[in-house]
């Protein structure tokens, strides 16, 4: 557990046993306290430290007869872009508070740096750190059957004057929210069935005062949902089309956010080899993540209408389950054939984009969905996918992914790569021709067809929702992509 405070003192003045540095080549950094440790430049030294990027070496001193930890973190020389040097300040920012955690250091000051080369404001730069230190904190341990004690860790922010306490709030609030996205996403798909996500959904919207419509299956079948029950047939644990809405009592706009909650894609009957199958628990994470956001905008009541569209479904192989050849009809009255019952996100996704549009005539729509393997080939595990047809729009996610960290790169979304999902049979496929390649721009293309007016833009996070190496404060596991940039967005639509 980590709790972020604006310092009431100085950084010396704090008193805390751990004391965290970010450095760059020249040491600028050491200023702080070099009147106090005049000889600690010779020390770095002696200890090989040279101020490169991420190294990093921790100290004993002496301060008022007991022992304190200092941790250096190098920040190298900072001659990347703004927003390369904000992604290694997160990192090296994240690595100061792992290691004040195995320290078991219980309270940790770090002086707030100047934000200036970063492109952006001090109460953003302090959001973002807050932020931050709570991604660094996660550990999805509930399936341990030894809990290990929690270690507590308070960190106080230094800095000139101490305003920024807004900025804590808001950073813990984001912070949290990811946290809970990525133990959802985390939770073992035995746990977390569309049921589960319902009851999850059901708390943050008694939390919040939220409204929560769940259409049961029946239902979605009465409305003619082919495409969510297509998937959901096949699975003994009933799907769930979850709608959060948040409204605000003055807005003018209203963001459509829809998710896909896979809580298991096992291909259904076009099923996955069993390499491939290992970690499709992590299917929903568009689901959580949406989950995610309507907590955050539940709590900070941004001036602007969110509403979250979420369908929750198992896909799996059975005697009722969707065959191969079948062909789905669809909330708008299009029609699909299934030639591939494991591109099974465009068939609910398309119900849950067609029910956005008629039910909240949003002014936006912006869809999270681990869509297509394609994509963890195209991008890897370090940008998300971003497909859409408005280039106003793909400049400002581009430019939120940038400030945020969750960071996404554009793919053409074109005519030319239409004919890949025509169909002898109905309207379209649901599995792009091979000989096309671009599957993760076939699967937007699916998606095109769904929403007829309305602002669009796709986030294929396939590649980007878990598994992430590299980046110390994203774990092992699940990563909340799509949280920090859907609220970033949503309260910069709010203004
Ligand atoms: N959930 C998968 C996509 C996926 C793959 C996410 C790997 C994360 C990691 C999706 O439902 C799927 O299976 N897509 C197919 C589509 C194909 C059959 C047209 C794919 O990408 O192979
Ligand atoms: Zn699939
Ligand atoms: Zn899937």
């Amino acid at each position: 557990m980590i709790s972020v405070q604006i310092a009431k003192q100085s950084f010396w003045d704090t008193a805390a046993d751990g004391y965290l540095f970010l450095l760059n080549e020249n040491l600028d950094g050491l200023a702080q306290i070099q009147e106090h440790y005049p000889n600690l430049e010779a020390i770095l030294e002696k200890n090989q430290y040279t101020g490169k990027k991420g190294q990093c070496v921790v100290l004993t001193g002496e301060r008022d007869g007991s022992l304190v930890q200092f941790i250096f973190v190098g920040l190298g020389k900072q001659e990347g872009s703004w927003h390369d040097e904000l992604e290694y300040l997160r990192r090296n920012f994240a690595c100061l508070l792992q290691r004040s955690k195995k320290l078991k250091i219980t309270n940790a000051v770090f002086e707030v740096p100047d934000a200036g080369i970063y492109n952006i404001d001090a109460p953003e730069l302090i959001k973002q750190l807050t932020l931050t230190a709570h991604m660094a904190d996660y550990e999805f341990t509930a399936f341990k059957s030894k809990q290990k004690q929690e270690h507590e860790i308070t960190l106080h922010l230094a800095m000139d004057d101490a305003s920024g306490s807004d900025a804590v709030a808001v950073g813990e609030i984001i912070g949290r929210a990811t946290t809970h996205t990525r133990s959802l996403a985390d939770t073992p798909p035995n746990v977390a069935t569309p049921s589960y996500l319902a009851e999850r959904a059901q708390e943050i919207a008694k939390r919040y005062k939220l409204k929560l419509t769940i259409i049961e299956r029946e239902e979605a079948l009465k409305m003619g949902m082919g495409g969510f029950c297509a998937v959901d047939a096949g699975s003994d644990q009933d799907g769930k089309f979850l709608v959060l809405e948040y409204n605000a009592p003055k807005a003018k706009k209203t963001i459509a956010v829809v998710g896909k909650g896979v809580t298991f894609d096992s291909g259904g009957l076009s099923l996955k080899p069993a390499a491939y199958m290992t970690g499709m628990k992590y299917d929903m994470s568009g689901a959580a993540a949406t989950l995610g956001i309507l907590s955050v905008v539940g709590e900070l009541k941004p001036n602007v209408n969110v509403v979250g569209i979420m369908p929750c479904v198992e896909n799996l192989p059975s005697g009722s389950s969707s065959k191969q050849d079948e062909v789905a009809t669809f909330l708008n009255g299009k029609t699909a054939e299934i030639e591939n019952t494991d591109a099974e996100g465009r068939l609910i996704l398309a119900d849950a984009l067609v029910y956005a549009e008629q039910n909240f005539s949003p002014d936006v729509i912006i869809d999270l969905a681990t869509l297509t393997g394609a994509c963890v080939i195209s991008l890897g595990h370090t940008f998300t996918g971003l497909m859409t047809r408005d280039d106003e729009l793909a400049q400002t996610l581009g430019d939120l992914g940038l400030k945020t960290g969750d960071r996404n790169w554009r793919l053409p979304l074109h005519d030319d790569y239409k004919p890949a999902i025509k169909s002898a049979v109905a309207d379209i496929t649901n599995s792009g021709r091979r000989d096309y390649g671009a599957g993760s721009i076939t699967g937007a293309l699916f998606l095109e067809n769904f929403v007829e007016k309305t602002p669009w833009a796709h986030l294929d996070i396939a590649g980007t929702a878990d598994g992430v190496h590299g980046v110390n404060y994203l774990g092992k596991g699940a990563t909340a992509a799509g949280v920090r940039i859907m609220v970033e967005y949503i309260l910069t639509q709010a203004k």
